[in-house]
């Protein structure tokens, strides 16, 4: 880090996003040229062991590594989550923000950007690390200097990214996925619609376990993340005449804001059914979304018209 590079990064008024996830968060809180539409729309594809039939922990470590809301800071600003730079269990190679990376793939995770307590006074980009296979490794860093993935989720949260103290149920479902992210093949896919809403279903499904619980401060985190993860959907439906679109996915995120509501107050099978008719509502998408699709922002050239165009 230095002090400059920090004043002028808060000063930024960027034009481009990074490999965030959220691409208005992007937007308003990282410097320009920190772009890479080939990782907003190219992702290794994920491979977990076991496939997709997983437990609650590993589905809700999934959601919560995608999550900004993991993270504080800047990163959470900028609607970075664990998959910015580690996408679905690999390095993010192309990930690059001008002040605070050296080369694509690298960054500086200790620096005020990030963390004012963090800060080391040194710039020191390091090279993203794959997630793959880190269960059986004996250390951890490039410096090796922690040995427990449990330890070093927990610094990566509070020390690198000004997070909340995480508490045992979500240390123990980001390591849970973590774990299943076994060495694979890297095999680059589109980053698609499809993909989105298959993985929207498993977040609705991993709220099921909250709701049959009746764990209201649960099922409130985890519509507070899956509502997030539509919002990113959300912004791939970026023309203002995407109205049938964009009130769906008003409407989705409202319904889950509701059942938290409903969870909240104890009402607990009116929740559960909430979720049923939800779950049907985007399994069975309106078609709106189908017409809108050529022309949102999960097409490359769509995307970085999208990303050079003047701030909005
Ligand atoms: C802005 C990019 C960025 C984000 C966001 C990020 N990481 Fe990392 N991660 C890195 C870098 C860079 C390293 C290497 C740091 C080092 O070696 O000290 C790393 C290292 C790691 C390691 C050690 C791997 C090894 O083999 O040594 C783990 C585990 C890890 N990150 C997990 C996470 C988790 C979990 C999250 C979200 C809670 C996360 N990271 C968010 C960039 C990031």
């Amino acid at each position: 880090m230095r002090r400059l590079v920090f004043g002028l990064l808060l000063a930024a008024l960027p034009l481009v996003s990074a490999q965030a996830q959220s691409l208005t968060g992007a937007l308003e809180w990282l410097p320009p040229g920190s772009l890479s539409v080939e990782s907003l729309t190219r992702h290794p594809q994920e491979q977990l062991e076991s496939g997709e039939q997983q437990s609650f922990y590993v589905e809700f470590g999934r959601l919560a590594f995608r999550s900004p809301d993991t993270l504080g800071g800047t990163a959470r600003k900028a609607g970075l989550s664990c998959q910015a730079c580690h996408a679905n269990g690999f390095a993010t190679k192309a990930f690059f923000i001008p002040g605070l990376s050296d080369k694509p793939g690298t960054i500086d995770v200790s620096h005020a950007f990030w963390n004012l307590r963090g800060e080391d006074g040194t710039d020191n980009p390091v090279e993203i690390p794959s997630l793959r296979g880190v269960k059986t490794k004996e250390r951890l860093g490039h410096d090796k200097r922690s040995a427990s993935l449990r330890d070093f989720t927990r610094r990566v949260i509070v020390t690198e990214f000004a997070g909340a103290e995480p508490d045992a149920l979500l240390l123990d479902a980001l390591v849970a996925y973590q774990e299943k992210l076994q060495p694979a093949a890297e095999t680059a896919v589109p980053v698609t619609l499809q993909q989105d809403l298959a993985d929207l279903l498993r977040y609705l499904d991993a709220l099921r376990v909250p709701l049959a619980e009746e764990e209201p401060a649960l099922a409130a985190r985890i519509t507070v993340m899956i509502r997030g993860q539509i919002g990113f959907i959300y912004e791939r439906f970026a023309e203002a005449d995407m109205r049938g679109s964009r009130g769906a996915l008003e409407e989705w995120s409202r319904r889950l804001a509701a059942i938290a509501g409903q969870a909240e107050a104890g009402h607990w099978p009116q929740a559960r059914e909430a979720l049923k008719v939800l779950r049907q509502a985007v399994a069975a998408p309106p078609p709106a979304l189908a017409a809108d699709l050529p022309r949102a922002l999960y097409d490359p050239v769509r995307l970085k018209a999208w990303i050079s165009k003047p701030v909005q």
